[in-house]
């Protein structure tokens, strides 16, 4: 038996300040709800306390609309599926935006709008969008409670899939009201799926709106998204909080927030070292974060696995990094006990699923997650399917959101306020052809070209074609919420933090992608070891030029002995094919870059990058 909560109160509402003045003292905060009823009208407002009772509570509710379904408990316990809408399956970069008061501080990767435009444009697309739900109101905190690091946001939202999914993936409820206090610092977050009920109407299993629109104004540092329920455009902590906003307040602060996975790795002598990577979204982050070593003696823990937020600590001048989340939203598709065994031990329980297929057992199928298709499936589509079938049965961007510190490979640290100390830092992305399996910056600059070169064949994590390749600088393209030419000079300028240029991370580049015949080469998942380990070594090293390195063009590329293949069935033809520097394929790559260079004014545009890209030309032209 559901109880519902009652439908007459929000009457209630417009008397709000008593009920208010229970939860917060802060001015500021109770202003603004109160603003929000007003515009959204919704019928009822609830404002979380983030406990797991309320949690139990939205998911009761979310299965008694219809929206979501309880997996079998013996199977998994605790574990739900939801289908989203099929025109609300990923992120919506066309539809994402930057409001800088100037279009040329969002710059030319972002979509820009006026903000004033946009703030009435979408007031009235905000106005009583609301009527008929629920405003729920999440206080949440992105990095552990007690780290100087963390920042505070407040949600508003009319999903309960979004409470859930947040309760998931950050720390909220009360605790954060408490840190918040009287006056504290915080981004207000809004979010609607701009679907309003009139009274009988029937509600959709999957609210949404056509005028879908994730935008962001980072002098003011709020969010406003309108229309979609899936994850990187409704979570708004995630992508457009801890990225987006994240970035620019980073930018102004002197700190780094990125679009990387945090790993810790502990060789046979158990000497243990951290390091940040960045890859493009569906290129392999969760997977390598948290990934089964298939090299004796090797240990992998997890400390993030999509952001990290990273300053210079005083006490030793070394690069920290925090993950600002607490869970894990990650692609169903390919994870399986073979590639991924860590992950499925993590999202055994507890796990809100999304686009996934249903066994008739009552559990979840996705594609690549056992060899053998089962022979019933009910798709993400909610269609019957037959082991015959050749259409996906899970959405290719289908999604488990699962708490973090389930993860069997969770680091001792991962909630370090200080965070983790960083040793290198890695980049890379799906690339087929030309980029080595791993290369070397010769030192920060020129580290900060690579990342600012990195192009990368696009996946189903956003709306749009797949396979195309584009570019995606340090894998912060669709994320980073100011001029990109300003961020790789704050890049740039980010050594000036550090004591020493030597105290920084170093910094290498990875491509598991490589194909011959249309086949990856590289085994890739727990066998990455072998191409972490030499990375582990070499932060070790002094002088790059040191050791069994090639100097290239590009960077450093391991002799094909260094990277250690004992065991691995692999020829001596595909190591030197992985790790080969073709001039006449890096002519290409040249031109790609410089074309993405000329995007930028020039005046605006790191010169220390155009240089980097001049001598990479001069050294790969033509005899
Ligand atoms: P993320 O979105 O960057 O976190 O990427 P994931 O780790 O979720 O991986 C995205 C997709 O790439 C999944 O389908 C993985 O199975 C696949 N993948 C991850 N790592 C590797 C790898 O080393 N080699 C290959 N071939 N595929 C990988
Ligand atoms: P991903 O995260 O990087 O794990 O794919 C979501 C996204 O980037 O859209
Ligand atoms: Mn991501
Ligand atoms: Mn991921």
């Amino acid at each position: 038996q559901v109880k519902l909560p009652c439908r007459r109160n929000y009457v209630q509402w417009t008397n709000s300040s008593r009920v208010l003045d229970r939860w917060t003292d802060h001015e500021v905060l109770k202003d603004w709800i109160r603003e929000r009823i007003a515009l959204f009208q919704p019928d009822r407002v609830h404002i979380c306390d983030g406990t797991e009772k309320e949690f139990q509570d939205l998911i009761t509710l979310q299965i008694h609309l219809g929206s979501m379904i309880q997996l079998n408990p013996e199977l998994r316990p605790n574990s739900y599926v939801v289908r989203s809408d099929k025109e609300d399956v990923a992120r919506l970069e066309h539809k994402t935006f930057i409001c800088s008061d100037s279009a040329a501080e969002a710059g030319p990767t972002n979509n820009w709008q006026d903000p004033l435009d946009t703030t009435n444009r979408m007031n009235t697309l905000f106005e009583n969008s609301m009527r008929g739900r629920t405003m729920y109101v999440i206080p949440f905190c992105m990095g552990p409670l007690d780290s100087d690091m963390s920042y505070i946001g407040v949600q508003i939202t009319d999903s309960p899939y979004v409470v859930t999914s947040m309760k998931i993936m950050t720390r909220m409820g009360l605790a954060v009201l408490q840190k918040l206090g009287t006056d504290g610092d915080f981004v207000p977050c809004i979010h609607s799926v701009g679907h309003p009920l009139v009274r009988g109407q029937v509600d959709s299993p999957w609210p949404s709106n056509p005028q879908k629109q994730v935008v962001h104004f980072p002098e003011q540092r709020r969010i406003w998204s309108f229309g979609s329920g899936y994850g990187g455009n409704a979570l708004l902590g995630k992508k457009c909080f801890a990225l987006r906003i994240a970035s620019a307040i980073a930018r102004e602060e002197g700190w780094l927030a990125e679009h990387m996975l945090i790993v810790g790795v502990t060789n046979p002598k158990g000497v243990k070292k951290y390091f940040a990577a960045a890859f493009p979204s569906a290129c392999g982050k969760t997977n390598l974060s948290m990934m089964a070593p298939e090299i004796d003696g090797w240990k992998i823990e997890c400390v993030g696995d999509d952001i990290a937020w990273m300053r210079i600590n005083k006490k030793d001048g070394r690069l920290y990094a925090i993950n600002p989340e607490a869970g894990f939203f990650g692609v169903a598709p390919g994870t399986s006990y073979k590639t991924n065994p860590n992950a499925m031990e993590g999202i055994k329980k507890n796990t809100i699923f999304t686009n996934v297929a249903i066994t008739p057992e009552g559990d979840v199928w996705w594609e690549g997650m056992s060899k053998e298709k089962p022979d019933r499936l009910v798709t993400w589509l909610r269609t019957q399917m037959t082991k015959g079938d050749i259409e996906d049965a899970a959405h290719p961007n289908a999604r488990f959101c699962a708490p973090a510190s389930q993860c069997p490979v969770i680091d001792p640290n991962w909630e370090n306020p200080e965070g983790v100390p960083i040793s290198g830092i890695i980049f890379g992305g799906r690339r087929s052809q030309t980029v080595p399996l791993v290369y070397q910056a010769r030192d920060w600059q020129h580290g900060t070209f690579i990342g600012s070169i990195m192009n990368s064949e696009t996946t189903a994590a956003a709306a749009g074609i797949r396979g195309v390749l584009r570019p995606d600088p340090f894998a912060m393209y669709p994320f980073c919420g100011y001029n990109m030419a300003d961020y790789f000079s704050h890049w740039l300028n980010f050594a000036s933090l550090a004591p020493d240029e030597k105290l920084l991370p170093k910094i290498f580049h990875v491509n598991w992608f490589k194909k011959k015949s249309n086949k990856f080469v590289w085994p890739g998942f727990g066998q990455n070891i072998r191409v972490l380990k030499w990375i582990f070594e070499r932060t070790d090293i002094e002088n790059p030029a040191d050791g069994s390195v090639v100097k290239t063009p590009i960077g450093y590329v391991p002799t094909p002995e260094s990277i250690d293949t004992s065991g691995l069935d692999i020829t001596t033809e595909d190591m030197k094919y992985l790790l080969q520097v073709d001039t006449r394929e890096w002519r290409t790559e040249v031109d790609i870059y410089r074309e993405f260079q000329s995007k930028f004014s020039k005046e605006k545009f790191p010169k220390r990058l155009v240089h980097e890209l001049d001598l990479l030309a001069k050294e790969v032209a033509a005899p």
